[in-house]
């Protein structure tokens, strides 16, 4: 058996994992985060996140000012200007002009664990 042969067969495997690592196990990632997505989901709604953004399982959450947060697990930067992980979007939400001075997404004075709430939620449970 030749090596190229090798590397092609096993191509699928390597394939499978990335993709069992993007779905992840949601116990696990709720654990990472450390928030709780049933009380972020309902802050999402106490904030008035859903004026502005469009997210799946909030009621009223039909905004358009910014954009839609449903599937933003899978964008590779919040905002066009930091890379997508867990920790920036605390500190995005928390404010946001502290990363972009310029955005029109307001401060609304979240409080850090509230904020990692809405993470989890967001992260874990909508997809
Ligand atoms: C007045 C409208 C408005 C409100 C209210 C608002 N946002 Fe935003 N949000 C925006 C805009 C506009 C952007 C795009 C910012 C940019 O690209 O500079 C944004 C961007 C985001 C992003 C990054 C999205 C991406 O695709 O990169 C997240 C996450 C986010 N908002 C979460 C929230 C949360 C959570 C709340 C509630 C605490 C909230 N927003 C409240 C307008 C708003």
């Amino acid at each position: 058996m030749n090596s190229r042969f090798l590397f092609l067969a096993f191509v699928p495997f390597a394939l499978l994992g990335l993709a069992s690592c993007r779905g992840g196990d949601h116990a696990t990632q709720i654990r990472a985060i450390g928030g709780d997505p049933n009380r972020g989901k309902a802050s999402l709604a106490e904030y008035g996140c859903s004026a502005c953004h469009v997210i799946s399982g909030v009621t009223g959450a039909v905004g358009r000012a910014g954009p839609p947060l449903t599937g933003i697990a899978e964008r590779s930067y919040l905002a066009g200007v930091v890379p997508n992980t867990p920790d920036n979007m605390i500190a995005w939400i928390m404010n946001p002009q502290s990363i972009n001075p310029r955005t029109a997404m307001p401060n609304l004075s979240v409080p850090e664990g509230v904020a990692r709430d809405m993470v989890t939620y967001l992260y874990v449970a909508v997809r």
